[in-house]
């Protein structure tokens, strides 16, 4: 902490990421990993490079048919992939996901939970309340199954992952237990039309901010409790389908998916990496070579300084968008049906 902060000690987390240190991918060989939303996207990405480091990977997703694929996939291979169907915005069927991966793996236990799980829909502006045909009814509710699966979803398996770190971890065990949050740029920036969306992301960094301090949560000789935030900008998966072309026509080049897996397995894979909230942005050269950490925290001003540098220096593009351009406007934003 510098000399001049007003923070007291408790508010200190690990230094900014260091993308030039090499990261042992043997570090995740027979790891136990849950990887919610592990059935299409970013989450399935990850899940490829985990069971390929050697992981036993429990993919907890809504998607009964593309979770059993990816699964069947990778275990033709000679991996260990188990898929639960899980609807993540149910507590009993969130549990009995983390059960299952705790029966799955060798040592009966989860060593890392990332959250990928996520939907977004269109709501209050240019959505829901252009649907209300009169005002002289009561309103109907509007939906929240974003809010439903992005933060309480999220909030679940916050729970979840501390729980049954203290329960199944042992006195002495090496390397740390850790919660990889999804979030994204839009918790930094809110994207008109979809306060759902936005409001979700931002409770996902206000989750993740909440736990980061408290490394030492699983208690005295127990594995040190390690959490990270993952924010992508727009990357191309199911859920971006509808918009790419839109946002391509405008030069605004979207991530891939690879880009995601390079940044995630890095927070996997270097205990060093504590706290840290890291933003996903197209590579160049190669996969994850722009990603950069948003230095939220104290001193980096809860990330807003290196946010609005990437964005001057076109290394992200199309957040400035807030109030979007005449072409965005009335596009869906829900994913593509399959
Ligand atoms: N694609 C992007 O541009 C982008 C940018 C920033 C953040 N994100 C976030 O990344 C995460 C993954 O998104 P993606 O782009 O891979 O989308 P995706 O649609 O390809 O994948 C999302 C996965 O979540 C699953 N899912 C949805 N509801 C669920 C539920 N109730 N229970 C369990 N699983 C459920 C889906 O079945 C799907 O497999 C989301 O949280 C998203 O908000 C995506």
């Amino acid at each position: 902490m510098s000399a001049n902060s007003k923070l007291p000690d408790t508010f200190h987390v690990t230094k900014r990421i260091d993308f030039a240190k090499a990261i042992d991918v043997r570090n995740l060989k027979d790891k136990s990993i849950i990887v919610t939303g592990g059935a299409n996207g970013l989450g399935a990405g990850c899940v490829t490079s985990f069971a390929e480091a050697g992981a036993y990977v429990t993919i907890l997703d809504i998607n009964n048919e593309l979770g059993s694929a990816h699964a069947e996939q990778l275990n033709s291979k000679g991996h260990h992939v188990k898929f639960v169907k899980t609807d993540t915005s149910s507590w009993p069927s969130q549990m009995d996901g983390f059960k299952a991966a705790i029966d799955f793996s060798p040592r009966k236990t989860i060593d890392i939970v990332l959250t990928s799980a996520g939907l977004t829909t269109k709501s209050v502006v240019g959505g829901w309340l252009d649907k209300v045909s009169s005002l002289s009814k009561d309103p109907e509710a509007p939906p929240t199954a974003t809010i439903d699966v992005n933060l309480t979803g999220l909030y679940y398996s916050a729970h979840l992952a501390l729980y049954y770190f203290k329960k199944t971890a042992k006195p002495g065990d090496q390397g740390s237990k850790q919660i990889m949050f999804v979030s994204s740029l839009a918790g930094y920036l809110a994207l008109n039309q979809v306060a759902d969306y936005v409001a979700s992301k931002y409770g996902a960094r206000g989750l993740w901010r909440t736990l980061r301090y408290s490394p030492e949560i699983l208690g005295e000789d127990m594995p040190r409790f390690r959490t990270n935030l993952v924010c992508p900008t727009y990357i191309k998966t199911d859920m971006t389908q509808s918009i790419q072309p839109i946002l391509e026509s405008m030069g605004i080049a979207l991530g891939e998916v690879a880009d995601v897996v390079a940044g995630v397995m890095r927070c996997a894979c270097d205990e060093s990496i504590e706290g840290r909230a890291l933003a996903i942005a197209p590579g160049k050269e190669s996969a994850g070579d722009r990603n950069f950490d948003l230095c939220d925290d104290w001193e980096g001003v809860e990330g807003g300084r290196e946010l609005t540098e990437h964005i001057a220096d076109g290394t992200i593009k199309g957040l400035e968008l807030g109030d979007r351009p005449p072409q965005l406007k009335g596009v869906n934003f829900e994913a593509a049906p399959k």
